[in-house]
């Protein structure tokens, strides 16, 4: 069989990174950077650091922050009417998850002016991803989502709320500015969804599918990082703890190009339905999902096992040290803490079973599946 890897851009890590953002852009003849971010980030003292040392380096700087928490597809178009209105020659994403897909979108949409949707991978559209895009620089500032080396963006429609995947490898940033001291300040529950957020992209990684043995071996040190990390980022951080955790969420974002699988199908619809944050989707239903995931992949399940470093060796040890890990962070055990009721249950499988993730979960999920393990979570 023949396989492709691709493999992301150039990342620059470490503490102290964003200070070589002017010099970059200066080196790439950029001086006109539009700053996509979202409007909590654009009021804190590091973002207008950020802005400022661009300026005192005579580089124009304009910021585009008016988005939604899950990103719909309005957002996308003032960004680019920002864009067209201010003579832009780059786009600088800085952000979690949200900034930066709708920072992602934008730089589709510059040279690509047909209904946004029309690029939605789910119906084949990313073939008519062909123009040249704007130079594309990613800074995160959440340890989460690893969207600052992927290369899709997910975007809602404002009136339906259905999230739809805009894909390129066009799209990936020409470089990622990946300082942890941008993530030092972020409070304890952003800390801790986030980064359940990236276990999960970690696990379902290595669970899922399809053939790659590149993002399984990344997957398994990212949840080792996780395992060493989280919790003390969460309760008590410091730079070495948040450095792995920005570290583990980059690497499952590259890990999960393999796919992803049923706790994100069982987390999408919550956001949708509830505007549940992400991160805190995935957390509360991980242990669910992975203990259906058991029975008939105890050999990967051991695996995890062996890198959680757990006495026991079993797919039932992980299920255990997720519930632990969740009560340490203090993350719900249940749907119900987090406003779901059973009179969502029916819907909330419904979205789930039309969501694009599970198809790579190693094992087939029916409805009747998702209908259980919502009801096995509330
Ligand atoms: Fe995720």
């Amino acid at each position: 069989m023949a396989f492709q890897y691709n493999f992301p851009t150039t990342i620059r890590f470490g503490a102290g990174v964003i200070s070589e953002l002017p010099a970059y852009l200066q080196k790439n003849g950029l001086s006109r950077p539009m700053i996509v971010t979202d409007p909590t980030i654009a009021g804190l003292s590091f973002f207008k650091s950020i802005v400022n040392d661009l300026q005192a380096h005579h580089i124009s700087v304009e910021v585009f922050s008016d988005i939604h928490k899950n990103p719909v597809k309005s957002d996308v178009y003032k960004g680019t009417d920002l864009w067209d209105h201010t003579q832009r020659d780059s786009i600088i994403g800085i952000g979690g998850g949200a900034a930066l897909d709708v920072a992602r979108a934008i730089v589709l949409r510059v040279n690509h002016r047909e209904d946004l949707f029309k690029y939605d991978d789910l119906i084949g559209g990313d073939i008519y991803v062909t123009n040249d895009v704007p130079h594309f620089i990613t800074v995160p500032t959440t340890a989460g989502t690893g969207s600052e080396v992927g290369r899709s963006a997910i975007i809602a429609d404002d009136e339906t709320h259905q999230k739809k995947i805009l894909f390129s490898p066009k799209l990936m940033a020409k470089i990622v500015f990946a300082d942890p001291a941008l993530t030092m300040d972020l409070p304890p529950f952003i800390t801790a969804a986030t980064g359940m957020d990236a276990l999960t992209h970690n696990m379902e990684a290595f669970l899922a599918k399809n053939p790659h043995p590149l993002c399984d071996g990344i997957a398994l040190e990212g949840i080792y990082l996780i395992k060493n990390s989280l919790e003390k980022a969460t309760n008590k951080p410091d730079i070495e703890s948040r450095s792995n955790m920005l570290m583990a969420s980059m690497m499952g974002a590259i890990a999960f190009q393999k796919g992803l699988g049923v706790v994100h199908s069982l987390a999408h619809p919550l956001s949708s339905l509830l505007d549940t944050h992400h991160g805190l989707a995935n957390a509360v239903n991980i242990p669910y999902g992975m203990q259906f995931n058991i029975a008939g992949f105890e050999e990967k399940f051991r695996r995890i096992a062996r890198t959680l470093e757990l006495k026991e060796e079993t797919g039932e040890a992980v299920v255990q040290y997720l519930f632990d890990l969740n009560s340490k962070i203090n993350i719900p055990h249940h749907l119900r803490d987090i406003g779901v009721t059973d009179a969502h249950v029916e819907t909330l499988a419904d979205l789930a079973l039309a969501d694009f993730a599970h198809p790579n979960n190693p094992k087939p999920v029916t409805r009747e599946d998702f209908k259980q393990l919502y009801l096995n979570a509330l």
